[in-house]
C-alpha cells in the first residue's frame, strides 16, 4: 500500500467529534471568504459547504477560470472579488480560507488577522521559517483563530494512534519512518494547464506578489511547486504533513537536529527543486525520524508510515494497523560455538529456559494485529468543522499557528540542510531554527 496523499490524509474521522458547538444561535451563519480558488481550494469549499452554519460569500483568484468554477460550485450568492485585499476590506466577511501558493501565505494570513478575520490557511503555514513567529504574534495580538490545513490530525485513524501511543501500547517508541513515493508527471506536480490560460485570464502580478519579478510563465503559475521562488518542494509540500502528524502523535514540538540530502535526477527541465529527498530528524523526546520521498518510483512497502515501539508498531495509511512485537531471544548459533559442556549448562539456566527454550523449540507465534478501517467523514471535513468550532468557541484548534510554524520549520530545516550540507538545529528558546 503506497502512502498516497489521499490514503494518508483522507483517513476517516467523524464530523460529530469536531462539530461546531451550539453556543451560537442557529441562524448566526459565519460569512466566509475564500482567497485562492485553485485545485485544493475546490476540495476545501466542497467540505466547508457541508459544515453547518457557514456560508461562502466571496471568492478571489488570480486566474479567471478558477473564479468562474468557484462561483459555479458555491452558488451565485457568492461574489467575486478582484483582489484578496477587497475580501479583507469587506467587514461582513468574518473568516477566510487562504489556499494560495506558499509564498503568499504569510502576507495574506497576517493581513487577514489584522483585518479581524479568523483564518484557515493551507499547509505549509510558511514559505520561510522566520515568517512563522511573525504570524503567531499577529494572530495573538489580533486575538484571531488561525488553523493550518494538515487535515490528517483530524482523522479518526491518527487520533486512535495517538491514544494507543499515549497509553503505552507500543512500549517505548524510538523510531518513525515515513515516505511518499510517486512515479507520474502529475505526482511530480506537472499539472495540465487550462487551454484558455493567457495574460488576459491570468493575473501574473497578483500571483507573483512578494516573489522575485519574472517574465510571464504559465508553467510557473500552474506548476508553482516545482520552483523555489514559490515553494520548498517535497519538504514543504509533503514532509510537512508527516511532521504535523508526528508532532501530534508523539506530543513533540520540534526536532533538535535535522539533516537531509536531496537530488534532482529525472524531472530536470521542469523544476529547480529535488525529485528525491531523504531526511533524518532527531527529537529530544527520545526518538528519531526517517523521512523519504522519490518521484521516480512508486513501489512502497506496505504501511510506509511506521511508528515503531519496543512492544508494537503502528502502520498509518488508509486507516490504521497495530502490530504487536513478537521478538524472541535465540542464542543457539552463539552457544553452539562454545565447548559442548558450557552449551549444555547454558540451557540449564532457569532464565534461559524461560526466555529462550519455549520459543526456539516451538513454531513462531503469530503477531497480534488490530486493524482500524476508514469509516465516517473525510478528515478535511472534520478539520474544517474543527476550525468552525474554534471560531465559535474561541478555543484554539490543535493545529494553530504555532503548531503550523513548527511543522513547516521542519521542512525548511531539511531544505537548509540539503543546501548547506550540514546538520541544522532548532532553538527551543527562540522557537525557530538556530542561526
Ligand atoms: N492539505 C492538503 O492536503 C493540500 C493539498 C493540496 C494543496 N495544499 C495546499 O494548498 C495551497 C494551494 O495549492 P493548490 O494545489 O490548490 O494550488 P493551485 O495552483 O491549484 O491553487 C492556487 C491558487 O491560488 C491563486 N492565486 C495565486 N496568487 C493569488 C492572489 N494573489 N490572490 C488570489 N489568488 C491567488 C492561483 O490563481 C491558484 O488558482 C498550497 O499551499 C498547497 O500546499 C494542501
Amino acid at each position: 500500500m503506497p502512502l498516497s496523499r489521499r490514503h494518508f490524509l483522507q483517513g476517516s474521522s467523524t464530523l460529530a467529534a469536531a462539530a461546531p458547538s451550539q453556543s451560537f444561535a442557529a441562524n448566526d451563519r459565519i460569512q466566509a471568504g475564500v482567497i485562492g480558488t485553485g485545485a485544493r481550494s475546490h476540495e476545501l469549499m466542497q467540505f466547508l459547504m457541508r459544515v453547518p452554519g457557514v456560508e461562502i460569500v466571496g471568492v478571489s483568484d488570480a486566474y479567471t477560470g478558477r473564479v468562474e468554477r468557484a462561483l459555479e460550485r458555491v452558488g451565485k450568492k457568492a461574489k467575486a472579488y478582484s483582489s484578496y485585499k477587497e475580501i479583507l476590506a469587506d467587514k461582513s466577511i468574518e473568516a477566510v480560507v487562504v489556499a494560495t501558493p506558499d509564498h503568499w501565505h504569510k502576507n495574506m494570513v497576517i493581513e487577514a488577522v489584522q483585518s479581524g478575520k479568523d483564518v484557515y490557511c493551507e499547509k505549509p503555514l510558511t514559505y520561510r521559517s522566520l515568517e512563522g513567529l511573525e504570524i503567531v504574534r499577529a494572530a495573538r495580538q489580533a486575538k484571531r483563530i488561525v488553523q493550518v490545513g494538515s487535515q490528517g490530525v483530524s482523522s479518526e485513524a491518527q487520533r486512535k494512534a495517538r491514544e494507543m501511543i499515549r497509553a503505552g501500547k507500543l512500549g517505548r517508541v524510538t523510531m518513525i519512518r515515513a515516505a511518499y513515493n510517486r512515479n507520474t508527471a502529475s505526482g511530480a506536480w506537472i499539472y495540465p494547464i487550462p487551454p484558455d490560460a493567457s495574460p488576459r485570464t491570468v493575473n501574473w502580478e497578483a500571483f507573483l506578489g512578494p516573489a522575485p519579478k519574472r517574465p510571464f510563465s504559465l508553467e510557473r503559475f500552474f506548476r508553482w511547486r516545482c520552483y523555489e521562488d514559490y515553494s520548498g518542494g517535497i519538504a514543504t509540500d509533503l514532509f510537512v504533513h508527516l511532521c504535523t502528524t508526528i508532532h501530534f502523535l508523539m506530543e513533540a514540538k520540534a526536532p533538535s537536529r535535522v539533516t537531509g540530502m536531496g537530488q534532482l535526477y529525472r524531472w530536470t527541465g521542469s523544476r529547480d527543486v529535488p525529485d528525491t529527498l531523504n531526511a533524518i530528524l532527531e527529537y529530544p523526546e527520545g526518538f528519531t525520524v526517517n523521512l523519504s520521498s522519490t518521484f521516480n518510483n512508486q513501489f512502497s512497502a506496505e504501511g510506509s508510515f511506521q511508528i515503531l515501539g519496543a512492544e508494537g508498531s503502528i502502520l498509518l495509511g488508509d486507516g490504521m494497523t497495530f502490530v504487536a512485537e513478537n521478538a524472541i531471544e535465540d542464542n543457539r548459533w552463539i552457544v553452539e560455538s562454545w565447548p559442548s559442556k558450557l552449551e549444555e549448562e547454558y540451557y540449564k539456566n532457569p532464565k534461559v529456559r524461560q526466555e529462550e527454550l519455549p520459543h526456539t523449540h516451538q513454531p513462531k507465534l503469530k503477531p497480534v494485529t488490530e486493524q482500524y478501517r476508514s469509516e465516517g467523514a473525510d478528515s478535511t471535513l472534520s478539520h474544517m468543522a474543527g476550525w468552525v468550532d474554534a471560531i465559535r468557541t474561541r478555543k484554539p484548534p490543535y493545529e494553530d499557528a504555532l503548531v503550523g510554524h513548527r511543522a513547516a520549520a521542519c521542512a525548511h530545516m531539511v531544505n537548509q540542510s540539503v543546501k548547506q550540507r550540514r546538520v541544522v538545529e532548532w532553538d527551543f528558546q527562540k522557537e525557530d531554527v538556530k542561526a
